[in-house]
């Protein structure tokens, strides 16, 4: 196939490219980059007036749940959501069922993918066998296969000593150690921040010192060891101060925030009590919020990610206490970020392009995109401009527990293509 993108505005910066340009696409590469470049014989030439093109974003934190609980979400389902959102790539977590702790589920995530998915699937697996925090998991084996990172994400190690064991063990493969930082002794059955909303409430609170003891322990491991350490999820002030140390320190140690953790507090968790916003780990203060917010821009922040953690609407209509912890993300992490965060000026598209392409790719060290000759060409279009509602009926993921349904946003993926395939063509899954 081949393809001449006319008029996008090009943004990428690593290349240093921000200006309008054309973009030739034939088989898996871009051709060529430049002004009114000439379309290449059968290619078919796609208008992009007024449209951005960037290198394809990567969420390195999705929850497909494929092996094990397809009732939820599946591969085909998981990726078709993830190309809508604008996504070339996706990190997936381990705790599937049977756990993604071993080669054959890796290999069995890959195959899947490769025969049904709508984009890249680069599986993490297990620290520990089934996520129990008490023996290693087949952390070469999973390499072998194309694991690309390791984590027990959906809980943390509890004991030290494992996770100095991960570390030392694991850092033969090369991979970085991604942390679900939350002490259980602490966290306890924690549904809230703990604080004046868990109070008023009248439930269980989660405290920050839940997750930020667990940061401390994980950047004291990775001087220990010189494992290369990725914070997830990270919530508070305090947590993305430690981070700011460990890198002014020279250790390398990256983090991760989500758009709800971005764009939601606990102030939004009201007595309708609802389970939507019921997440791990959980909406923090206003503070907090903004504090992400600085790091998002200030660059302490690596990457925005989505924690997309779909569940089956029974599961959410449950009481608080009883819905399962999680909330979907990737069909609405582009637009949050683009209306909240480039529309209103706080960050540039090209930092945006830095956030959820580029660090994400350089983290996971899978294959790095750029809008150059030669490269793959795995691209993300998006209409700067295009207004839509999130709506519980408008998404491709079997679920719909979003936080966000009812919110207004401006700025969507048109158009995907992955190895130069077109996975989104206007809007509408190929
Ligand atoms: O909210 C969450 N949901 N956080 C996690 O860490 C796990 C995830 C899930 O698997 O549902
Ligand atoms: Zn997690």
């Amino acid at each position: 196939m081949a393809f001449l993108l006319k008029n996008a505005h090009v943004v990428d910066p690593v290349a240093g490219l921000d200006g309008v340009m054309d973009v030739a696409l034939e088989g898996e590469k871009i051709t060529a980059v430049g002004e009114g470049l000439e379309a290449p014989a059968d290619a078919e030439v796609v208008d992009l007036t007024g449209k951005y093109l960037v290198p394809g974003l990567v969420d390195m934190h999705v929850h497909l749940r494929d092996p094990g609980q397809e009732y939820k979400e599946d591969i085909e389902s998981g990726t078709r959501a993830a190309a809508k959102g604008g996504f070339t790539g996706v990190c997936s977590m381990p705790n599937t069922d049977p756990c993604t702790d071993n080669g054959i589920v890796v290999q069995y995530i890959k195959t899947r993918a490769a025969e049904v998915g709508h984009c890249r699937v680069y599986p993490s697996g297990a620290c520990t066998r089934g996520l129990k925090g008490e023996a290693l998991a087949e952390m070469g084996d999973m390499v072998a296969r194309g694991a690309v990172a390791f984590t027990d994400d959906g809980r943390g190690i509890q004991d030290a000593g494992m996770m100095r064991r991960v570390m030392d063990y694991g850092i033969m493969f090369g991979k970085v150690f991604m942390s679900h930082c939350q002490d259980a002794g602490l966290v306890g059955e924690g549904q809230v921040n703990e604080g004046v909303v868990s109070t008023r409430l009248g439930m269980l609170g989660w405290p920050a010192e839940g997750e930020e003891l667990q940061i401390q322990r994980d950047i004291a491991l990775a001087r220990l060891t010189g494992a290369k350490l990725h914070i997830q999820h990270i919530t508070t002030k305090r947590g993305l101060d430690m981070v700011r140390a460990a890198k002014a320190e020279g250790l390398p140690v990256t983090c991760e925030v989500t758009p709800h953790h971005l764009f939601l507090t606990e102030d939004d968790i009201d007595a309708t009590y609802p389970t939507a916003l019921k997440v791990n780990p959980p909406l923090r203060t206003a503070e907090d919020a903004a504090a992400l917010l600085e790091g998002v821009i200030d660059g302490s922040v690596d990457a925005i990610v989505t924690d997309h953690a779909p569940h089956a609407e029974w599961e959410k209509a449950r009481e608080f206490a009883f819905a399962p912890f999680g909330m979907t993300g990737i069909e609405t992490s582009l637009g949050l970020v683009l209306t909240n965060l480039v529309e209103t000026g706080k960050i540039s598209v090209a930092r945006m392009v830095e956030l959820m392409s580029v660090a994400p790719r350089r983290i996971l060290g899978v294959e790095a995109a750029s809008i150059t000759a030669g490269a793959t060409a795995d691209i993300t279009v998006f209409d700067p401009a295009q207004e839509w509602d999130v709506t519980e009926d408008g998404f491709e993921s079997k679920a719909k527990n979003s936080g966000f349904i009812g919110a207004h946003l401006t700025g969507r993926a048109t158009d995907v293509f992955v190895g130069g395939e077109p996975t989104l063509r206007n809007g509408a899954i190929c």
